[in-house]
């Protein structure tokens, strides 16, 4: 998967698919069922690190998982997302940081979180060839600001999210992820941009569609988004396994014979 390839999926009106990974087997299962985009997201600070929101997770943290995903990655482009603090002190630092996802990740590109405050750093990566995908609505790096609350109501808010979208694009963003957006909101957005929107409860208006893997697989249990949707419950088939294997050993029946050695 190519930038222009996406492109011309908004242009031929298929849709563009996304999900998280952030190790080698699950980026491999994602890539193999033919899923468009495979974002390294800081959303494994919650899913995987087990933390309350996505802030503490640091830069070597996600040059690391952005490294064990890549390797599983043959087809779908995979872009990095950036922690928070790794590129809002300055272009510069920014730039630095972006630049490790590609040297050191391996990535195709970047993700950042904002809307007007976010234009400089895009502005900067793409003077620095480094592809990078906006992130506006609910920005989880502002969650003490904004809480976890849908974004763009009111005409107001709704302007000022058209505006951000549009400077994003214009900076040169070569995708955006529009999160708890209206989808009314959301659906125009997506008529005005060129490039492609990539919604997580933006409704079905937009051009594809970005969820958590944990979430799709059932295996974070501590809450599920209500825009977020549940495919299977691998926790459920875990813990099943799991406590099998207990049982077993504890009645001698695991190893057997056929699992050991004469
Ligand atoms: O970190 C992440 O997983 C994300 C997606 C929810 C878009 O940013």
């Amino acid at each position: 998967m190519t930038i222009q390839e996406l492109l011309k999926k908004k242009s031929e009106g298929k849709k563009i698919t996304m999900l998280t990974a952030y190790d080698y087997p699950f980026a491999r299962m994602v890539d193999e069922a033919g899923i468009d985009i495979v974002l390294v997201g800081d959303s494994v600070a919650m899913v995987v690190q087990g933390l309350e929101n996505t802030l503490p997770v640091t830069m070597d943290e996600m040059i690391y998982h952005t490294r064990m995903a890549r390797r599983g990655v043959a087809n779908a482009l995979v872009v990095g997302d950036m922690p928070f603090l790794s590129y809002q002190v300055s272009a510069e630092e920014a730039v630095r940081n972006a630049g490790r996802f590609i040297k050191e990740g391996g990535a195709h590109a970047v993700k950042v979180e904002g809307g007007m405050e976010a234009v400089p750093v895009v502005q900067a990566f793409t003077r620095a060839e480094i592809p990078v995908m906006a992130h506006i609505g609910l920005t989880p790096h502002a969650v003490h600001r904004m809480g976890f609350k849908v974004q763009g109501r009111g005409d107001k808010a709704a302007a000022r999210l058209m505006e951000e979208a549009r400077a994003l694009e214009e900076a040169g963003a070569f995708a955006a992820v529009i999160e708890a957006v209206p989808m009314e909101l959301a659906g125009r957005i997506t008529e005005t941009l060129a490039i492609p929107t990539i919604g997580i409860g933006a409704g079905p208006r937009v051009d594809g569609q970005v969820l958590v893997l944990h979430d799709v697989l059932g295996l974070f249990e501590r809450f599920l988004p209500r825009f977020a949707k549940r495919y299977a419950n691998l926790r459920e088939e875990g813990m099943r396994a799991i406590r099998a294997f207990r049982e077993e050993v504890e009645k001698g029946e695991f190893p057997s014979e056929k699992e050991s050695f004469k």
